[in-house]
């Protein structure tokens, strides 16, 4: 058992680290990993480490493997389950062969992917989830209402598209600056796309009607002022990227405007009493992916899981307009 694990941000490359035995106890699985996905968290928690440490961090937060033992309670898998899961960010990370995490929050594997594919989904889609359903509150009865999403070509944009058209029925506006971002974003449902530079202008120019919803995915800081001009009155904007500025939330008061974030990782890091509705939506994810009504997001794959593949899949999330998703897969 081995992972791949940082000990300071300056490091060029992850080290290659022996792993002691892992054994379940609990609401653990021990999971041998097959497949992983990497994500902006991974740079950041990476960035963050300033003090060297003598344990090294294993990051990561989205797999796909096999279950290889359980602990004393679960309930919800047995060994040999194929499962697909984000993790919780206080703990180590699926940059290895092994990991341990808590049933509560992994879901059956889709059976129509492979382990790579389906390594593409469990974050991102966890985040689009929770933002459209928990905190935005979409339900049935606001079918046909308008949402603009920002940074949809993005890992997370991906899969809101899909859930905002296909799930909750809602006409999708979603922004992309590149011919082939947009084109994505179509293919994946969108309804219309504009771009993010001078989004208030463009989506003016669109003559479409004020949204209802905005799901910011990208830089709140740039897109703030904008979002309050444009949200509909009595509308709601939930964001899942933090800020470095302050923000006038009055800009919302006479709207009767809400403003909402959505932090997938709450619920495992807080251990609210609803982290199984985690193992819930992912399996309705499967589900979706299994019944074709939203397809896969990956795009790209740097394989096999080595130091230097990793390192080149970090490089290229920093570029800031990668399209879906990258994963890498796990040699036996
Ligand atoms: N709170 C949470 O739970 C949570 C969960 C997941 C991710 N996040 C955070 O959410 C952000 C997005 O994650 P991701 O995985 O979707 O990122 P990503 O895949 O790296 O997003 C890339 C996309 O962002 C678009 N983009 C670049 N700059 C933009 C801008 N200024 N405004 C709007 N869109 C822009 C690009 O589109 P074009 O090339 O077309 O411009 C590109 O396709 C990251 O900061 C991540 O850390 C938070």
């Amino acid at each position: 058992m081995y992972a791949l694990a940082y000990h300071h941000h300056s490091d060029k490359q992850a080290s290659h680290i022996t792993l002691e035995p892992l054994e379940p106890t609990g609401h653990d699985l021990h999971i041998a990993i097959k497949a992983i996905a990497v994500n902006p968290v991974d740079t950041k928690v990476k960035a963050s480490l300033t003090e060297k440490l003598a344990t090294p961090r294993v990051i990561g937060w989205d797999a796909a493997g096999i279950v290889e033992a359980v602990g004393d309670k679960v309930s919800l898998f047995k060994q040999g389950d194929k499962v697909f899961y984000a993790g919780d960010i206080g703990r180590p990370g699926c940059y290895a062969s092994h990991q341990l995490v808590d049933e509560r929050i992994v879901g059956h594997h889709p059976k129509s992917l492979d382990f790579n594919d389906a390594a593409a989904l469990p974050l991102t889609s966890i985040t689009a989830w929770e933002a459209l359903f928990s905190r935005l509150k979409i339900g049935e009865e606001d079918n046909g209402k308008y949402i603009l999403i920002i940074g949809g070509a993005g890992g997370v944009g991906s899969i809101a598209i899909q859930l905002a058209k296909a799930v909750a029925g809602l006409t999708v506006i979603a922004t992309a600056s590149r011919l082939e971002s947009q084109q994505w974003c179509k293919n994946l449902g969108a309804d219309h796309v504009i771009d993010h530079h001078d989004l208030l202008t463009q989506y003016q120019q669109s003559k479409l009607p004020a949204p209802d919803y905005i799901l910011c995915l990208n830089n709140t800081d740039q897109h703030f002022a904008d979002m309050t001009n444009l949200i509909a009155p009595q509308g709601m904007i939930c964001s899942i990227v933090g800020t470095a500025k302050h923000h006038d939330l009055d800009l919302l008061k006479s709207k009767s405007a809400g403003f909402v974030w959505e932090f997938m990782f709450t619920r495992p890091m807080l251990d609210t009493p609803d982290l199984i509705q985690q193992h819930h939506l992912l399996n309705k994810i499967a589900d979706l992916i299994d019944s074709n009504i939203i397809q896969h997001t990956r795009t790209t794959a740097v394989n096999p899981f080595f130091a230097d593949n990793i390192q080149q899949a970090h490089s290229q999330l920093l570029t800031g307009n990668t399209i879906g998703k990258i994963v890498l897969s796990i040699p036996d």
